[in-house]
């Protein structure tokens, strides 16, 4: 049986489907009422040096152990390291995508229903805390959100079942340029607002006396989340790479797109927020409460809305297929006859598994797991648990069981990488990272205080 490897078509392409994993809806939805809550400057100054320090290394991390293995997550460190256990790392990553689809298809579809709200005229002219009421309003009926989830999730397998190619590399292409475009609009508009700069000073100057160590591990586990790095999703996208790309610059412009996108989420927001007197911790309804303010004020803001709703659907969706489309590539191994089929059933399963989530913020309210709703209860084993479980499985991988000399090759290509960076590289990945990683970990489940008394 032949089985043709996929590949991206050019290099921009991979690294607009790249970009397209790590940009969603955690750096337009989550990094603004994350930061809000943390404090603003200090917490997006912390979020940008994890960044840069551990994100970049590790994503570079990701890309050449994909590269390497040139197939699914689950093979790729089976080929690496053979007669080991090291698979495990794809299988979590499987496991997390699964999972974390599962909970990531619920917000998407809020966005489907906003755009709903939004064409049907109901999201104008209204307050801010009758946009609260609504959104409130929005989320709890359990029809219309299971609905809108399907149809998220339906989107995700209709691209995904086309391929690499032609389905996430070409969608991707279109959304991604289309997002920043949009966003720089909407800057502008929000940095024009009377007492917009308040706002600009509350994201860009940090205040340190607001930095604890809640806010330095939700700044590092958010920085891996918006990397999507830990659940081998940029593992699988790098092993339909060609041996030309360089992958420390791919890396680099993904990271940049990233903080640029947050920066931007966070210049429409904040001037907005503070424009209209509103707080900037208002927690996750953050984004769906002030924009539509905003938007209010703007001439065309009719048209804008549609168009940021759409956009940020785009930004939702081609994260998704990332998270899909390792669980398929996982499972079909790669042969291209089984891609549509898989495509379609694991979508359905994984909408089966997400409905409980859906149900949360409306008539399963109530229903509580060690005092979490069952969303956040997913949300939270993913993004603090499996997450950086994943990426500190990965540094382990590359620091000893890939043989350093086959790193160093596998980089080199395409990339002029000299020895010295090579070797600062390796240095964060064996040490740097899996220290912060253990630090933050203890920290999140509340082991750090017991240690340090
Ligand atoms: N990076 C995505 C976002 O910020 O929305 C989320 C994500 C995708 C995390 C894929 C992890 C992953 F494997």
């Amino acid at each position: 049986m032949s089985q043709q490897q996929e590949q991206w078509k050019s290099k921009i392409g991979f690294i607009f489907a790249a970009a397209g994993s790590a940009i969603g809806l955690g750096a337009i939805w989550k990094f603004p009422y994350v930061a809000g809550t943390g404090g603003g400057g200090a917490f997006f100054l912390v979020f940008l040096l994890f960044t840069l320090l551990l994100g970049w290394p590790l994503l570079i991390g990701e890309f050449t152990v994909g590269r390497k293995g040139q197939t699914d997550a689950i093979s790729t460190y089976r080929k690496l390291a053979p007669n080991t256990n090291w698979a495990i790392i794809g299988k979590i990553g499987v496991f997390t995508n699964f999972l974390l689809l599962s909970f990531y298809s619920v917000v998407g579809g809020w966005i489907v229903l906003y755009l709903v709200e939004a064409l049907t005229g109901r999201l104008s002219g209204l307050s801010q805390e009758a946009y609260g009421q609504r959104f409130g309003e929005v989320i709890s009926n359990p029809t219309s959100t299971l609905l809108a989830q399907l149809i998220f999730i339906l989107l995700t397998v209709i691209v995904v079942a086309q391929g690499v190619q032609k389905g996430i590399e070409k969608a991707s292409k279109i959304m991604m340029p289309a997002l920043f475009i949009l966003f720089v609009i909407l800057v502008i508009r929000s940095l024009t607002l009377d007492g917009a700069m308040e706002g600009v000073k509350f994201i860009l100057v940090p205040d340190f006396t607001k930095l604890s160590s809640e806010t330095i591990s939700f700044a590092l586990g958010q920085a891996f989340f918006t990397l999507s790095i830990g659940a081998s999703v940029m593992v699988t996208y790098a092993s339909y790479l060609p041996k030309t790309q360089n992958l420390p610059k791919s890396a680099l412009s993904i990271i940049v797109m990233n903080i640029a996108i947050a920066l931007l989420a966070g210049l429409a927001i904040f001037p907005g927020v503070f424009a209209f007197g509103l707080e900037p911790n208002a927690g996750p309804v953050l984004i769906f409460t002030v924009l539509p303010v905003v938007f209010d004020q703007l001439p065309f803001g009719f048209f804008f809305l549609i168009s940021f709703l759409i956009l940020f659907l785009f930004a939702a969706l081609t994260s998704a297929f990332s998270m899909i489309e390792i669980i398929v590539a996982t499972l079909t191994k790669n042969d291209q006859k089984k891609r549509k089929k898989y495509t379609w059933i694991i979508g359905l399963l994984i909408f089966i598994v997400g409905v409980p989530s859906c149900l949360s913020y409306g008539v399963m309210a109530d229903y509580k797991i060690f005092d979490r709703i069952f969303f956040d209860l997913i949300d939270y084993l993913v993004s603090n648990i499996l997450l950086p479980l994943g990426a500190l499985l990965i540094s382990i991988f590359i620091s000893y069981k890939v043989p350093k000399n086959e790193l160093f090759e596998e980089i080199r290509q395409g990339s002029s990488i000299g020895k010295v960076a090579f070797a600062l590289w390796l240095f964060i990945i064996k040490y740097i990272t899996p220290i912060a990683i253990i630090v933050v970990f203890l920290d999140a489940i509340g082991l750090l205080d017991w240690f340090i008394r």
